[in-house]
């Protein structure tokens, strides 16, 4: 994995996979030179399907077309479903005849051109038509740029739970613009920034330190800042993916700090909450519980929860059922049998362990926080 300056107006960061490996192209205004990125990745793709929904069509759908036009490609948009709506088996099933209908054949290729949900969906789609279409991931939203696009992970969700159904299925490349974040909902930007302050506690100290002392400059959507944090998360995570691409190993598990309580309160919550505040508390009740076990010095838990709150995400958590909480947790992809398995934290830059948790420990941490 390398990230190079490319005359200081993108970086490219490698995710390496062998004969997969596929970059990560990231700069201000690389919307407008997709179709270029494209035709020189996939030259046979001349008829491309861009997977989008009505809202970010609206707002930047015609700077992807032009450029794509420019590069000679024929365009078809398919329209899908705002949020976790848009991941369904029916979802899929539409859009998969949807794209026979109009025509697409095996050297065509998938754009995801959207958030989180739209990238799971299209990407799940792209795995199963025709055995498998080439697919580029272009994500709109911070969460999506510093997590979601990139590794592979596909998905619809069942009503056993979320991401059930799915695949792992890389991109053929990704490409992050920074500009297209100016235009996302003030929640769902900050939302996005918890990811980033994760990142930096389980991987980058220089990171953390910079979201600590220019978290005024991120919080205004400085271009500069955010071009780096979005390099520096996508590093972290195409490292983590080229050692651990099927999540096995015991180092993408790393992601889901956070997750554990972060999940439960989405669920709890009926996603009241935002993804980024919900992995907030949860960040918080890990790093006390490391704290507890002697695992992550006071110091360092207090300046996480400092850069959370600077950034706009104090730990509150809202009135739920701690036992319901305890029940969800159970359920969690990482628990084994019935105990509950932790990301815990040892510091600030520093990697992680994954621990079974007592429920009382849990408890009385979940307790205290209120
Ligand atoms: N978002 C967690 C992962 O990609 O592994």
């Amino acid at each position: 994995m390398n990230l190079e300056d490319h005359s200081a107006s993108f970086k490219t960061i490698n995710v390496d996979l062998g004969d997969r490996t596929y970059p990560i192209y990231i700069g201000q205004g690389l919307i407008e030179r997709a179709g270029e990125m494209i035709r020189g990745k996939i030259p046979e793709a001349d008829k491309i399907a861009v997977i989008s929904t009505r809202v970010i069509n609206d707002l930047h759908g015609y700077k992807l077309k032009k450029s794509l036009e420019e590069a000679e490609i024929d365009s078809l948009l398919v329209l899908v479903k705002d949020g976790e709506e848009a991941k369904s088996w029916s979802e899929a099933g539409n859009v998969t005849g949807e794209l026979l209908e109009i025509g697409l054949d095996r050297q065509s290729a998938i754009i995801a051109f959207g958030g989180g949900t739209v990238g799971d969906l299209a990407g799940f789609v792209s795995s199963i038509l025709l055995r498998g279409l080439a697919l580029i991931q272009i994500p709109t939203t911070l969460l999506s740029q510093v997590d979601s696009s990139i590794g592979g992970k596909t998905a619809v969700n069942h009503p056993k739970g979320k991401n059930l159904i799915g695949s792992f299925y890389q991109p053929k490349l990704v490409i992050s613009d920074p500009v297209l974040l100016e235009t996302l909902p003030r929640k769902e930007f900050v939302s996005g920034l918890g990811e980033v302050v994760k990142y930096g506690v389980i991987a980058d100290l220089e990171l953390f330190e910079r979201v600590e002392n220019e978290y005024e400059k991120l919080i205004r959507q400085d271009q500069g800042i955010l071009e780096y944090v979005v390099a520096r998360c996508s590093r972290v995570k195409a490292r983590m993916v080229s050692l651990d691409e099927q999540d096995r190993r015991g180092i993408r598990v790393a992601l889901n700090y956070g997750h554990t309580v972060g999940h439960a309160l989405e669920i709890l919550t009926s996603l009241k909450i935002s993804h980024g505040e919900a992995v907030a508390i949860g960040m918080e009740i890990a790093a006390r519980i490391s704290e507890k076990l002697g695992l992550m010095k006071k110091n360092d838990v207090e300046r996480q929860s400092k850069a959370l709150e600077q950034i706009g995400l104090e730990a509150q958590l809202p009135r739920v059922d701690l036992l319901n909480m305890i029940e969800l947790m159970k359920r969690d992809k990482k628990a084994t049998g019935k105990s509950i398995n932790f990301v815990l934290p040892t510091g600030i830059g520093t990697p992680p362990v994954l621990k079974t948790v007592l429920e009382r420990l849990i408890i009385e941490t979940l307790e205290n926080i209120e």
